[in-house]
């Protein structure tokens, strides 16, 4: 793409340096700016201390699957014709890198509001069809329908009001363009109510304390995945608990507790992952219902769907 056409897309003149522009590095609401500065910790402190291959791999599986590609093939053919693709919400940028490699005729942009933008544009310099820049999602700079994909992953219930950046986002699609979004679901009710009780109290929480304490959920974790015991549990709609059988450590963690542990990954990543999950004081979740109505109410067409205990998966069209 040459300078100009790079031009084109945006409203305002973009100064990239390298591969990097910074747009937009802090915020004015509060939680947005807590969010922010947990995910900077987060990410810096994974990017610095651990291998994230099994974790990357993992999650780009949880991409083919959750979004009905299915395969690598199937997400190649999916992105034959993207030629402007972001990925909004990009972290350290192994997405962002991975779909400029799966679709080397388009330009993809990787944005994130937290530093892991500098981490990804230092990780991801030499591919060339690859830029990134650090901005709000809620408020990015392209002109009106000119991106033929958006990948918002795991993100939009981070921002300060998460339909308003779904607005926002489906605002910038092409005619043909297509807006795949995953927000987190709503769990059963205690498990609600202790992350609704996190998202206020790691304020007061110093960036060592919630390491601390997510050493003790993945140690928590481990310790009841390493138990290995099954049981029967009763339905308990009072507490949106459903019944079946259930490994103790997946009992706990869907229904009270995230106590996320994956024997595959490092310390750092299962730490990093529980930490994600109690740092940030932006953490939305919503029922099925209530995330189509964003797509209803904006007459979006759905053309794919899907809802899992975590969260719910759509593709928009207009
Ligand atoms: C759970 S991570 C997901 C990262 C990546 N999409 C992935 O799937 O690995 C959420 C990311 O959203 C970013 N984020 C949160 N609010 C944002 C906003 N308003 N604008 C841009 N990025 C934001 C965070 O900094 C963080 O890197």
């Amino acid at each position: 793409m040459t300078t100009k056409q790079l031009e084109d897309l945006f409203t305002v003149p973009i100064l990239f340096k390298d591969n990097l522009a910074i747009i937009n590095d802090s915020s004015s609401f509060q939680n947005q700016a807590q969010t922010n500065d947990s995910f900077s910790e987060k990410w810096v402190k994974l990017d610095n201390e651990s291998s994230t291959e099994a974790s990357e791999d993992f999650q780009k599986k949880w991409v083919l699957e959750l979004y009905g590609f299915k395969t690598i093939d199937g997400l190649k053919d999916f992105l034959k014709d993207k030629k402007i693709i972001i990925d909004a919400g990009c972290g350290i940028g192994y997405k962002s890198a991975w779909l400029a490699e799966l679709a080397p005729h388009a330009i993809v942009f990787g944005i994130d509001y937290s530093e892991a933008i500098l981490v990804a544009a230092n990780r991801y310099k030499p591919i060339s069809n690859l830029y990134f820049f650090r901005a709000d999602i809620a408020n990015l700079p392209f002109k009106p329908s000119t991106l033929d994909f958006i990948l918002c992953d795991q993100v939009i219930h981070h921002t300060e009001n998460p339909r308003k950046t779904y607005e926002h986002l489906s605002s910038l699609l092409s005619g043909d363009g297509k807006f795949a979004c995953y927000v987190y679901a709503k769990k059963a009710l205690p498990r609600e109510l202790v992350d609704t009780y996190f998202r206020t109290a790691t304020h007061k929480f110093t960036h060592e304390q919630m390491w601390q304490f997510s050493d003790q959920l993945t140690e928590l974790g481990k310790t009841l995945t390493d138990l290995n015991v099954k049981f029967n549990c009763p339905d308990i709609p009072a507490l949106g608990i459903k019944g079946g059988e259930y490994d103790i450590q997946r009992f706990i963690y869907w229904n009270f507790l995230k106590c996320f542990y994956h024997p595959q990954w490092t310390k750092k990543e299962n730490d990093s992952c529980n930490f994600d999950w109690y740092s940030p004081s932006n953490a939305e979740r919503y029922s099925a219902d209530e995330y189509k109505v964003w797509a209803n109410e904006l007459n979006l067409k759905i053309d794919f769907f899907r809802s899992e205990e975590a969260g719910h998966t759509s593709i928009v069209s207009k």
